[in-house]
């Protein structure tokens, strides 16, 4: 990126400059993101929590990398009784993470270092110790306070049954009862999620206003955009009706409601009335992806996470269906795709792709499932490249660059992820994707927490990361670093590719072979052969080493450039 271009005006508020001028509008349709989940990314002040100093240390690291921007979980005043996603003030920063003024100089700091920050917003519900919740909870039934979120009298005698049972993402029920002033058991509110987390009323006025202020809180600190939390569920139906056996599109009583789109709308207002693109990001994970394409319209979202894709098993039919689907599904919106290989919510793909059942769904996680980590680290190699040369957006999710497996033997005493304790043990929880970074050293704390640290990591770090912190993989051309580092450098180029275009060429059926423009080709082997490459193409990069017969390997991705030879032709071509 030139720098030229990301040189900073001067913001009257903060009288330091905070946006880029001469602003680039279209930054965000091919953009890496690089996710940060603050209390695992580095710890500043060493007492074991990661923290904005800890990311401000590393942003060499980060540009090193080459990502456009970071997304930061939330990084609010929070009990954290669901990592943060339960948020108290959403106008300031947790204390163990740093403070408002340490998050805007960051924001700054990466910003002349051509990096953008998205930060996380939660509108579907807030912490239960939230000043309305907490101020609903005190001015009881039938008040204004409580207008703001779903209180409701109970059912069946004495009001002792909750007033209806929908699902929770989290599993278990979705109403908690409270207590009144003398004592006696009150009213129910609904949270989706914990009970720590109760749900806004999206119909109130109060809950919109608030929400669009606080989007310009962050907009004018210099924040490049939003990734909206749970962005499916903010409307319900309020006549509390069950979910159908077989909803139809809109039917669900807390998914999808199509009056969810004039929220985005007002949202979208906001976010144009900044100069450059605030861009909108929401979190939809919703089963139809008409449904899904309905969000991103030159008036509300700019993107939405493919969760498809991710979802998808190690399978060449597979995840071409799908790569075919998002493409169709965005070309006529003109909205890019994005890709996903994992998050903060998800196995981490190197032990996600060593599974006999490579796919993802929250319902199936369970402990102690065999994994092959040498085929899933391959495959999450050939998966980071393919994702990487596809037209888009790109999410990584801090970690996966070193190749982080998922930590499944966490002791069952230090875990604190609701979804684990909600699902009564069966779930094994997201803390094993959640462990802090090993940077350095060939012991815990591996440099996530500076040298004088007075504490332990929040969460333990396996005994066996020496081989895999930032420090060793740096000096290891063969490591997922060192793949991830050189994919990126040359992915500027293939992004700058006008090709929303792909144009995928038969290799047989257990390949995945593509070209974007006339300079650029993506193959992926799936089979257990390994696959003779076209000839006369320059390899650019592969993410194992071609045969002595300069063959693709099993689970591997070649990228290459065609050289004065006529390639098969395409089968298919397919515009994004
Ligand atoms: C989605 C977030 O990614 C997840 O971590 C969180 O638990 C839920 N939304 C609830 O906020």
């Amino acid at each position: 990126m030139d720098a030229d271009v990301l040189a900073p005006s001067a913001s009257p508020e903060l009288g330091v400059p905070i946006a880029p001028s001469g602003d680039d509008p279209q930054w965000w349709r091919s953009a890496v993101i690089y996710q940060i989940y603050v209390r695992s990314f580095a710890d500043g002040n060493g007492d074991g929590t990661g923290d904005l100093a800890g990311v401000r240390s590393r942003l060499g690291y980060l540009r090193d990398l080459g990502i456009d921007a970071i997304w930061f979980t939330p990084w609010y005043p929070s009990p954290l009784a669901d990592g943060g996603y339960d948020v108290s003030d959403y106008r300031d920063i947790h204390p163990d993470f740093g403070t408002l003024r340490e998050a805007e100089l960051l924001i700054q700091e990466a910003l002349a270092l051509g990096i953008r920050t998205i930060i996380d917003v939660v509108p579907n519900h807030v912490s239960d110790q939230h000043a309305w919740f907490q101020a609903a909870l005190a001015a009881g039934p039938g008040s204004p306070e409580r207008e703001r979120f779903w209180f409701r009298d109970g059912e069946g005698p004495g009001g002792d049954e909750p007033p209806n049972h929908w699902p929770s993402p989290f599993a278990g029920e979705t109403w908690t009862r409270t207590t009144n002033a003398d004592g006696t058991p009150g009213q129910w509110y609904l949270h989706l999620f914990t009970p720590e987390q109760p749900d806004l009323n999206w119909n109130h006025p109060d809950v919109r206003r608030e929400h669009e202020e606080i989007l310009k809180f962050w907009f004018d600190r210099g924040v490049a955009g939003v990734r909206i939390d749970s962005a499916a569920l903010l409307i319900k139906d309020e006549t509390l009706a069950d979910v159908p056996e077989n909803p139809g599109p809109g039917e669900h009583p807390t998914q999808d409601r199509d009056e969810l789109h004039d929220v985005y709308r007002a949202w979208r207002a906001v976010a144009d009335g900044y100069p450059g693109t605030r861009v909108l990001v929401g979190e939809l994970w919703l089963p139809e992806i008409d449904r899904f394409i309905a969000y991103l319209r030159p008036d509300e979202l700019h993107t939405a996470f493919n969760f498809d894709f991710l979802a998808r098993p190690w399978d060449a039919a597979e995840l071409r269906a799908s790569i075919d689907q998002t493409l169709t599904a965005h070309a006529p919106v003109q909205a890019p795709s994005t890709w996903v290989l994992s998050n903060h919510d998800v196995t981490r793909p190197v032990t996600r792709y060593g599974r006999h059942d490579s796919s993802f769904a929250f319902l199936n996680k369970r402990f102690g499932v065999h994994t092959d980590r040498q085929l899933g680290t391959r495959r999450a190699r050939a998966a980071a490249l393919l994702t990487a040369a596809l037209p888009g957006s790109l999410y990584i999710y801090q970690g996966d660059e070193l190749g982080l497996p998922e930590v499944e033997d966490i002791p069952l005493e230090l875990l604190q992820d609701p979804m684990h304790f909600r699902s009564r043990g069966v779930d094994p929880g997201r803390d094993g994707c959640r462990v802090p970074l090993p940077w350095s050293g060939s012991a815990a704390p591996f440099g996530f927490s500076s040298e004088h640290a007075t504490g332990e990591p929040w969460l333990p770090q396996p005994s066996d990361w020496s081989a895999y912190t930032v420090e060793a993989e740096a000096h290891d051309p063969g490591s997922m670093l060192a793949l991830y580092r050189a994919a990126l450098r040359i992915r500027r180029d293939i992004a700058a590719i006008d090709a929303a275009d792909i144009e995928w060429l038969d290799l047989g059926p257990d390949a995945l072979a593509f070209r974007r423009g006339d300079g650029f080709l993506c193959i992926t082997n799936f089979a257990d052969q390994a696959l003779a490459l076209p000839s006369g193409a320059e390899l650019l990069l592969a993410s194992e080493e071609l045969s002595p017969q300069g063959e693709l390997p099993p689970d591997s991705t070649a990228w290459l450039r065609p050289q004065h030879v006529a390639l098969e032709a395409p089968t298919t071509t397919r515009k994004a």
